[in-house]
């Protein structure tokens, strides 16, 4: 295969919701644990997130976004270095602005990963250089939109990551589903339902939407018991 073996690894509500309060009530507390074991116990290269998550999970300090007056930046794959295990964000435009290199986070399953960002083309040179300065990888993943198979494929051939977890948010999942580039999904299922309009649901294209081909079919590899009332499925393509 030209690009990482993907799971799609996520906790969801019973109506399949990734969002809400019951991920922070203390009852399901043993099931997010659940969660970050089964994260490690896959023992992936790496973990990839769409911006929003990336933005809520690991907030940066604010940054002075300066005006940039170096020479033109070209727009080519930056690698900073290679690391044992990557944090990949999805940012076609350029948002993050990252105060260092690497995650910095409690769980030791994440903290220390190193961050590589995928962008269109259309970012700002400025960006680029904040980037170069603090050590962050990148890739271009397109020229305006991103082209998911072409940054997968960037990820194994620069980064040589050979397994991938997909961890949210319900939109850039939804744009891997659409586009073919999920080989198995790993859900940590909490029993409660999320019935707000407003709560994320686990596959979301929206405005990402390229085509109307019908998602890919999974069938069932295991379903097992967690403790209070979980399951955890597995689904491969
Ligand atoms: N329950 C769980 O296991 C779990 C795990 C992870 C996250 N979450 C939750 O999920 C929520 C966020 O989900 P979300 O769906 O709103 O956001 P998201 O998927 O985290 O990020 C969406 C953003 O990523 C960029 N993006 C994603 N796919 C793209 C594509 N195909 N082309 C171009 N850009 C793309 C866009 O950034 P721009 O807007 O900058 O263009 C887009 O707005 C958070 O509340 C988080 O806590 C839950």
């Amino acid at each position: 295969m030209d690009r990482p073996y993907i799971i799609c690894h996520m906790v969801t509500s019973l109506d399949g919701k990734v969002t809400g309060d019951f991920l922070g009530k203390s009852a399901y507390s043993g099931l997010i644990e659940d969660y970050y074991r089964i994260h490690r116990e896959y023992g992936a290269d790496g973990f990839l997130c769409g911006r929003v998550t990336m933005e809520g999970s690991f907030p940066q300090p604010p940054i002075q976004q300066t005006v940039y007056d170096g020479p033109p930046m070209a727009r080519e794959d930056y690698i900073a270095e290679k690391a044992v295990f990557y944090a990949v964000a999805i940012d076609p435009r350029g948002k993050l602005w990252w105060g260092g290199r690497a995650i910095a986070d409690t769980d030791e399953s994440y903290d220390g990963a190193h961050i590589i960002e995928v962008l269109t083309q259309s970012v700002p040179d400025a960006f680029l250089a904040h980037l170069r300065d603090k050590g962050v990888s990148y890739l271009f993943g397109g020229k305006t939109e991103l082209d998911l198979a072409l940054a997968a494929q960037k990820l194994k051939r620069l980064f040589g990551i050979e397994t991938l977890l997909l961890e949210g948010g319900g939109i850039v999942n939804g744009s891997f589903l659409q586009d073919g580039l999920i080989d198995e999904i790993s859900l940590v299922v909490v029993p409660t339902a999320e019935p707000s309009e407003k709560a994320v649901p686990l596959f979301q294209t929206g405005k990402y939407q390229t085509s109307d081909t019908p998602a890919a079919s999974f069938r069932l590899k295991e379903a097992k018991k967690l403790g209070d009332g979980g399951l955890w499925l597995t689904y491969q393509k």
